[in-house]
């Protein structure tokens, strides 16, 4: 069905739609999150959420009680223990275009009231995998969990302890240290992992995020331990005491207590110096042992990020600006027609 503009729409029509959109990506949410068997692609995703923001930017007063703009990922599955987070684990608002990314260094300097050129940013690959959030208490790894619904996520703990990457314990670090990033899953044993689960007539992953989801999201540790994972730490959660006073400095003191941080993490000055890195990266894509779906920036001062805060879902301070999907070739096996009552022929 042809899509109408958002500008033409009626309120009747607009309600309707609200409500489409709504279930759609629920269901979609659904697929993605709990099934790690995604239905529709994160470009279509990216365009739904787009068109139900701009409906509720046109009619705010049909915004939905459960509307989706208000949404991170979804419920933990049942076969979990359920975390509650210290601090949500939110999502990243979306720059497409270069105008975007202008458009965010600007808001972000009316906001705090200062000159866009005293403002610096990091800009760093944006993993596509899945998030988890690592508790330590005196340098132990004490918790796990995943996303969930942004409140409330799933313990993985004793899954989390068997990837090589995860650190069990860690020096001069915070009493209260809650380090957040992606675990992933490299090309090479996504390939090789998919290889093996076809020899023993196993299901295959359509994609190495789904491949790391699914892995990470077992409920018998042993699975998790064969596959697999690693993890790229980017952000924390609670801490009994500040990791530093920038963004970048952040970076570094993670990577000093021994975790893997992204090497293609840099510093950048304005959004021509972003958009140059976003650049950079994206040219770099196709070479990288791992998928990205874009660079994300932050603001680099930490007490900027704090005056900034947070809107309902996503932080002011951070952004992620997305890359176009990446074409592929596809084999069509065949076109089957059906022949309606009245003689007419669809595809
Ligand atoms: S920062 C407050 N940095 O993207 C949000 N997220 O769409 C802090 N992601 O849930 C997140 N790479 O799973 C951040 N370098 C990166 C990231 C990253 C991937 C994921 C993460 C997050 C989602 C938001």
């Amino acid at each position: 069905m042809a899509e109408q503009d958002v500008n033409t729409l009626t309120e009747a029509a607009a309600r309707d739609e609200l409500a489409r959109l709504a279930e759609a990506l629920a269901a979609a949410n659904t697929a993605y999150h709990t099934e790690d068997a995604p239905e529709i692609s994160d470009a279509e995703y990216d365009r739904l959420k787009k068109r139900n923001a701009a409906i509720e930017v046109r009619f705010p007063e049909l915004k939905r009680a459960d509307s989706p703009s208000e949404k991170v990922g979804a419920a933990p599955s049942d076969g979990f223990s359920k975390v509650t987070h210290a601090q949500a684990m939110l999502s990243l608002g979306n720059a497409f275009e270069d105008a975007d990314v202008d458009d965010f260094v600007a808001r972000t300097a009316k906001f705090l009231g200062i000159a866009e050129a005293s403002l610096s940013f990091t800009a760093e690959p944006k993993i596509d995998g899945l998030s988890l959030s690592l508790r330590y208490e005196n340098g132990q790894l004490v918790q796990a969990a995943t996303r969930g619904d942004g409140a409330t996520g799933e313990n993985v703990t004793a899954n989390a302890r068997t990837i090589a990457s995860i650190p069990h314990q860690l020096s001069f670090a915070p009493d209260i240290l809650e380090v957040r990033g992606e675990v992933y899953m490299r090309h090479d044993d996504f390939a090789a992992l998919n290889a093996a689960q076809e020899a023993r007539g196993a299901k295959s992953f359509a994609n190495p995020r789904n491949a790391a989801a699914g892995s990470l999201r077992q409920l018998d540790p042993e699975i998790t331990r064969q596959r697999p994972l690693a993890f790229f730490a980017y952000a924390w959660g609670a801490l009994s005491q500040p990791l530093a006073e920038t963004q970048m400095e952040a970076i570094l003191r993670l990577a000093a207590l021994g975790f893997e941080t992204n090497p293609l993490t840099a510093l950048c000055a304005g959004a021509k110096e972003l958009v140059a890195h976003y650049d950079m990266i994206g040219a770099a894509r196709s070479d990288l042992p791992y998928d990205i779906d874009g660079v994300v920036y932050k603001v680099n001062d930490l007490e900027l990020q704090a005056r900034l805060g947070f809107r309902s879902t996503t932080p002011r301070w951070a952004i992620a600006h997305k890359f176009a999907a990446e074409l592929a070739w596809t084999r069509l096996e065949g076109i089957d027609i059906q022949v309606g009552r009245t003689g007419a022929l669809s595809p």
